[in-house]
C-alpha cells in the first residue's frame, strides 16, 4: 500500500536472530552449525573456535564445566589442559571415559583472559545447553565448579555448600563438585570430589530403577 511499517530497531533485531537462531526442535547437526555460526554475545568476536561439547550422544553421564580456556578455544575442544588431564582420570575412576560421557560448558566461547561469564553471556549461551541436554537425556548432571553450579541451579552459594548432596535439573538429578583445575590447586579436597563422583554414580543407577 506504500506505507512503510518502522519497528524499533532493538524489537526488529531481536525478532529477527530469534528466528533465525532458536534452538529448541534442533537436532545434533543443526544445533552444532547454530554454534559455530553463534554471534549472540560479544565473545563472538574474539573466539578462535566455539568449543561445542565432546562424547557420546546417548551419555548417561553429562559434565558440564565453566567456559573454555585458551587452549580450548585454540583446539575447540572441551577441558583439553592440565584440567582435563585430571577430569580424565576422574572419569576413568568410575569407569568412564571422555567418549562414553558428554562434556559441555556454560559458555562456548572463551571469555578472554579467562574471566568468569557474564551473566549475559551465560544466558545468551543458555538455549544451547538446554538443548545439549533435551538431546543427550543423561541420567546424571555433574556440574564442575562454581560457575556451572550456580548457572544451572540458580544458586549463589559456594561450591563447598552445594556439594555433597543431591540437586534436580528439570527432573535430571544433578551433583555439584570441584572444579578440576581447582583441585589441581588443593589435591586435599580431592576426597571430597571422589566422594561426590560416588553419590553421583548412585544417582544414576537409581535414575534407572
Ligand atoms: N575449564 C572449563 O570449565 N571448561 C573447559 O572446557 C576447560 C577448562
Amino acid at each position: 500500500m506504500g506505507i512503510d511499517v518502522w519497528l524499533p530497531r532493538d524489537a526488529a533485531g531481536a525478532e529477527a536472530s530469534a528466528a533465525v537462531e532458536s534452538p529448541g526442535g534442533m537436532d545434533w547437526t543443526e544445533l552444532r552449525e547454530c554454534v559455530t555460526h553463534c554471534t549472540r554475545c560479544e565473545l563472538a568476536k574474539s573466539r578462535t573456535n566455539t568449543v561445542f561439547g565432546v562424547g557420546s550422544p546417548n551419555a548417561d553421564w553429562l559434565i558440564i564445566g565453566e567456559a573454555p580456556g585458551a587452549e580450548e578455544d585454540r583446539r575447540g575442544e572441551p577441558f583439553v589442559g592440565r584440567a582435563g588431564t585430571l577430569l580424565d582420570e576422574m572419569l576413568r575412576a568410575i569407569g568412564q571415559s571422555r567418549d562414553s560421557v558428554f562434556i559441555a560448558n556454560i559458555l562456548k566461547c572463551r571469555p578472554p583472559n579467562n574471566r568468569d561469564p557474564k551473566p549475559e553471556e551465560a544466558a545468551a549461551c543458555r538455549q544451547y545447553l538446554e538443548r545439549q541436554i533435551e538431546l543427550v537425556q543423561p541420567k546424571i548432571i555433574l556440574a564442575v565448579g562454581k560457575i556451572a553450579a550456580q548457572n544451572l541451579l540458580g544458586s549463589g552459594e559456594t561450591v563447598g555448600r552445594m556439594r555433597g548432596r543431591p540437586h534436580d535439573f528439570g527432573g535430571i538429578p544433578l551433583v555439584v563438585t570441584y572444579h578440576p583445575a581447582y583441585l589441581l590447586r588443593s589435591p586435599s579436597q580431592k576426597a571430597k570430589s571422589w566422594s561426590d563422583l560416588c553419590l553421583a554414580t548412585r544417582l544414576a543407577a537409581e535414575y534407572d530403577a
